[in-house]
């Protein structure tokens, strides 16, 4: 079976619609037919400052969600990155083959730092794509499955899983983004011309996996839509419907056609309406089982403790084989 690493930062208390939709759904599937490797990234997570405490409850909560929609232990590797020492030791020899121009070409630190300004960001958020990097190659994946906004990094592990193998001997799988086209990026409901983003976002553009059925209700109901009044699919001049219709058929499994095709001659109101009741009939089960897992702290800590040690297995084989090709003595 071909391999697979994703990964998800536990930067919040709820993964949100897009984090679903571009992603998670995605990781679930691919159980059927790859070898899953899945990460709560929680050393990215420390890249632009953070609360000890709440890192701990919400690398906790990610796992538990990840369990929730799906994601399944006994097919799945399911572990917490910082238990893998090997991520941060291979993302060190990486960064040794890596640019310094190149790493600056980066859009997500760029943007991530344009806010506070470069000399306030961490050097740790500037290095984030090559420990990414190192998530995904030290698994030989073939397949990385993420959103559109992830392309680029993606991209990089090619760039540098190739650099390496043609400098040192083979020893990396260069891995290929998977990317869904019809859901690679949900919008936020409030600026549908933006990503749906749990750092950029304002709480009402986002819908989170955890948000009550009447807070989804009200989201929706606010979304920002467009001039003129008919249903159609049209993200160039229509995107917030457009974005609207992606949920809509994301979650209904309906086609795209199917649904305007049903909407014609109605109003934006009965689609936010009907909408609504398919977003929370989506995440009523996540929610329950959800709170199922984070009930059993304990049980959750085992499981992913058991994770941790079959991702060691591949982990420490990867990265022995990589110290040894750039001629680190080794340790007898
Ligand atoms: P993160 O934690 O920001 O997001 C997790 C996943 O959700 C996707 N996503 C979206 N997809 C569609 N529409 C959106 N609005 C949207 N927002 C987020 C992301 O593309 C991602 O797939 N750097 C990564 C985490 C990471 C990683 C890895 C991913 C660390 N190591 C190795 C893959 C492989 C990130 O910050 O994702």
């Amino acid at each position: 079976r071909p391999r697979v690493l994703s990964g998800i930062q536990p930067t919040s208390d709820s993964f949100h619609l897009g984090n679903y939709l571009g992603a998670l759904r995605n990781w679930v599937s691919m159980q059927q037919t790859h070898d899953c490797f899945y990460c709560v990234v929680d050393l990215h997570a420390i890249t632009a400052g953070h609360d000890p405490e709440t890192l701990r409850r919400r690398t906790r909560v990610s796992a538990a969600q990840l369990l929730a929609v799906g994601i399944d232990p006994q097919e799945s590797t399911l572990f917490v990155q910082s238990h893998v020492p090997e991520h941060a030791q291979l993302a060190w020899v990486f960064s040794c083959i890596t640019g310094f121009g190149e790493a600056s070409r980066m859009t997500q630190f760029k943007d991530k730092s344009a806010k506070g300004g470069v000399d306030r960001s961490s050097v740790g958020l500037f290095t984030y794509p090559i420990l990414q990097v190192a998530d995904i190659v030290l698994y030989q994946a073939d397949a990385v499955p993420v959103g559109e906004d992830q392309r680029q990094h993606v991209e990089l592990s090619r760039d540098l899983s190739q650099r390496f193998n043609n400098t040192f001997g083979p020893v990396f799988t260069v891995p290929k983004p998977y990317i869904v086209k019809e859901t690679a990026k949900i919008y936020d409901l409030q600026d549908p011309t933006a990503k749906m983003s749990k750092s950029a976002s304002s709480p009402a553009g986002i819908i989170d996996l955890l948000d009550e059925p009447n807070r989804t209700a009200k989201k929706i109901r606010s979304a920002v839509t467009d001039t003129g009044r008919e249903i159609v699919f049209d993200p160039e001049n229509k995107p917030g419907v457009s974005n609207l219709l992606t949920i809509y058929a994301a979650l209904s499994g309906r086609t795209i056609e199917d649904l305007t095709g049903a909407y014609d001659g109605k109003g934006y109101g009965d689609l936010k309406k009907d909408l609504a009741v398919v977003v929370s009939d989506a995440l009523a089960p996540i929610q329950k089982a959800t709170q199922g897992y984070l009930d059993d702290p304990a049980e959750l800590d085992r499981v992913l403790a058991i994770g941790a040690g079959k991702a060691r297995e591949v982990a420490s084989a990867t990265l022995a084989a990589a110290y040894d090709r750039i001629g680190f003595l080794p340790a007898v």
